[in-house]
């Protein structure tokens, strides 16, 4: 008994030593070398610059005649034309040179910044870390490896690039008066090249790092990057001043990571609005600290939630960047999960029809749902929601109401309200609720301001019933809301008359349903057949779309901008980059440089735009083959 418990340790002892040797032995039997690619073999091409068919000069693949390298086709992208490397396109470009600077990205650094204020110091270290890290991303083996090794060549690994920001203003956050415009230069020595940023705000200064992040690319031949090292002046400024992409968070959950490399790829785009559509009648991911039944009653689950250390990451994270980051709470109707609590608190029903069936009777797609009007408490609910948006999204300038697609029909099913109504009017018709519908609207602005102090604030009304012809004045006060336009280009669709909006003083923002919407052109989710909005919006519908022409002339100062919007019923996290990219950055060009050409004069652009987010780790849409890449304007129908 004692000898075998003494020997039992010295077992276990035993095994243990035979259990390691036999891990170690396995470690080193199955830790393989690091696995070699294969040599790479060299190809028989090299591509000139020429202008083979009278529309500008393109990069041509032809077969080497010697045993030179030639020119790659990377050098080729870099240096055929000066209208082919940068997106958005910038107001002008003069004196691109075609000479290389190589060099690796350890050896870019930023001058002096020490006479910039610490919050703008902090901005541009943060700016800076990401612009190393999309360097990094370019080197073919980081997509792999997520690392690539660069050169050891002592040629390139000495060379350095220094950019100098010049920044007039200590301008921290971005407001409609921020200014934008930036200019740039690129002088050289055979040690160094020098880039000089010059920008009233740090905002511009930021897009003219973008611009300078866009004049480079890899060369394979010597595993380095390569930069266009003399460019005697880029000068660029926005054509709009409202440039952005709108997010519904409601249908489906989208992760904040998910949301931050959105921003990531409207930082490349120069976008600058996120419109944060956050609830809807699906669900309510807003986590609320005064009335958490809201997302305990509305989200689609505890991890599928915004709490306000989230939001205002992401608004942190957007300001840096150049992307302003402004929410909506869509209201009176486009509300119901999250608003069901109402009598457990003995604050009477705060929401109607919430998911009332037959829907098609209720509201325009499962679920329905609409504030009860005539209970005063959702105004004691709205206000908390209110606030702590506010504090949240802070600093606020711009707050969205929503306001669409009420349905009286749901207003009318409840007694309540039918009482209420019948208390208020002698003779009840659509009329009344309209009025009923655009008092919400006047007393939740006061009640916002009221409530957050901001008085300066801008609502934002999507277009309805209230702004049909003749009508926006009638309901709205175009000193307090602007009008964000779904309404069809076309201008007959019944849901709005955007040259009587226009004309009655109201700014606008133009999300056309018939070229920005991101989500139409795919099979329906209620019936079958094709989705509402359908076909899809290619990314040359985007391009062309000229928000200009939504209203004759005398009007057009009233239009601020743009938003692509993506409603994500069938979207989610999973498909979120092919949705949104690249025809986000068709709308970027459109909306940055309003070009007078149409995309057939981008296309070469945007291929290789397509390829720079590619390698950014944006799973932009592919829009052709790559050998379209490789064979410049032979893709072509015209
Ligand atoms: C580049 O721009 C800076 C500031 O705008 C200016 O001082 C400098 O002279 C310019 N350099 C060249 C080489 O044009
Ligand atoms: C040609 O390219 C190869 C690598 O692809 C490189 O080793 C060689 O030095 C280059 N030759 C010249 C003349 O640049
Ligand atoms: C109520 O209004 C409707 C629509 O305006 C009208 O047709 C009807 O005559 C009115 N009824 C009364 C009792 O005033
Ligand atoms: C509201 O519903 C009642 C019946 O409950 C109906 O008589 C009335 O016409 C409806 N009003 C409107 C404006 O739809
Ligand atoms: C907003 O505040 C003003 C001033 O205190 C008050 O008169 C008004 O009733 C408030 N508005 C609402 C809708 O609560
Ligand atoms: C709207 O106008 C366009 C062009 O004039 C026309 O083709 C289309 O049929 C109209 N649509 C409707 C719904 O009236
Ligand atoms: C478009 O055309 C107008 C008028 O010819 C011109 O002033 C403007 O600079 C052009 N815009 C662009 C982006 O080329």
């Amino acid at each position: 008994m004692a000898m075998s418990e003494n020997t039992k340790p010295g077992l276990f002892v035993g095994l243990l030593v035979v259990v390691c040797v036999v891990i170690t032995v396995s470690i080193i039997v199955t830790r393989d070398p690091v696995p070699q690619p294969e040599p790479l073999f060299s190809q028989p091409y090299e591509y000139v610059c020429q202008d083979v068919t009278g529309s500008g000069p393109r990069c041509v693949k032809v077969v080497r005649t010697d045993d030179s390298n030639g020119t790659s086709l990377n050098v080729c992208k870099l240096t055929c034309g000066e209208r082919r490397l940068i997106w958005p396109y910038p107001v002008s470009v003069e004196g691109m040179g075609t000479e290389m600077s190589r060099f690796i990205p350890i050896n870019v650094m930023y001058g002096d910044i020490s006479s910039h204020s610490t919050q703008i110091q902090d901005f541009i270290k943060e700016n800076w870390e990401a612009f190393k890290g999309n360097l990094e991303m370019i080197h073919p083996d980081y997509v792999t490896n997520g690392v690539g090794e660069w050169t050891t060549s002592d040629t390139y690994n000495k060379f350095k690039v220094y950019v100098n920001f010049i920044i007039k203003t200590g301008v921290s956050t971005i407001s409609r008066t921020t200014i934008e415009s930036y200019s740039l230069n690129i002088s050289s020595t055979a040690e160094r090249s020098t880039v000089t940023i010059e920008a009233i705000t740090y905002f511009g200064a930021r897009h003219g790092l973008e611009t300078f992040s866009q004049l480079l690319n890899y060369d394979a031949e010597n595993n380095c990057l390569q930069m266009i090292n003399s460019l005697g002046r880029i000068y660029d400024e926005p054509f709009f001043r409202h440039r952005g992409l709108s997010l519904d968070t409601s249908r489906n959950y989208i992760p904040v990571k998910s949301i931050k490399k959105t921003i990531d790829a409207m930082a490349a785009n120069k976008l600058n609005y996120f419109h944060w559509h956050i609830t809807d009648t699906h669900s309510f991911p807003f986590k609320m600290e005064s009335w958490p039944q809201m997302h305990e009653y509305g989200a689609y689950s505890p991890r599928q939630v915004y709490s306000h250390k989230d939001v205002s990451e992401i608004v942190r994270y957007g300001n840096v960047r150049g992307v302003k980051v402004y929410p909506e709470l869509d209201s009176p109707a486009h509300i119901g999960n999250g608003w069901q609590w109402g009598p457990t608190q003995e604050l009477g029903t705060l929401a109607v029809c919430v998911n009332q069936e037959p829907w098609q009777s209720y509201c325009v797609e499962p679920p329905c749902g609409q504030l009860n009007i005539a209970n005063p408490r959702i105004y004691d609910v709205l206000a908390s929601v209110y606030k702590e948006l506010a504090d949240a999204f802070s600093p606020v300038q711009y707050f969205h109401f929503g306001g669409d697609e009420v349905s009286i029909d749901c207003w009318n099913s409840s007694a309540e309200i039918r009482d209420w109504m019948s208390a208020k009017y002698d003779n009840v018709t659509k009329d009344s609720y309209f009025d009923e519908w655009a008092n919400f609207h006047s007393r939740s602005m006061e009640i916002f301001e009221n409530v957050t102090g901001i008085t300066d604030v801008k609502g934002i009304l999507w277009t309805s019933s209230l702004t049909e012809a003749g009508m926006a004045a009638k309901y709205l006060d175009p000193e307090k809301f602007i009008i964000q336009i779904w309404t069809y280009q076309n201008n007959n669709d019944s849901l709005g008359d955007v040259e009587d909006i226009a004309s009655k003083g109201f700014e606008l923002i133009i999300t056309n349903a018939d070229a920005w919407y991101l989500d139409c052109g795919v099979g329906a989710w209620v019936g079958n057949g094709f989705n509402w909005c359908s076909p899809y919006k290619p990314w040359q519908t985007v391009y062309d779309n000229n928000p200009l022409l939504m209203v004759s002339p005398e009007y057009r100062d009233k239009i601020i901008g743009g938003e692509a919007a993506l409603w994500t019923e069938q979207a989610d996290a999973q498909t979120l980059d092919s949705k949104l990219w690249p025809r986000g950055a068709a709308l970027a060009e459109r909306l940055w440089s309003n070009p007078n050409g149409t995309w057939a004069d981008a296309e070469l652009r945007m291929i290789l735009h397509r390829q720079r987010l590619v390698e950014r780790g944006i799973a932009a849409e592919r829009l052709q083959p790559q050998w379209c890449f490789e064979n410049e304007g032979l893709c072509y129908i015209l």
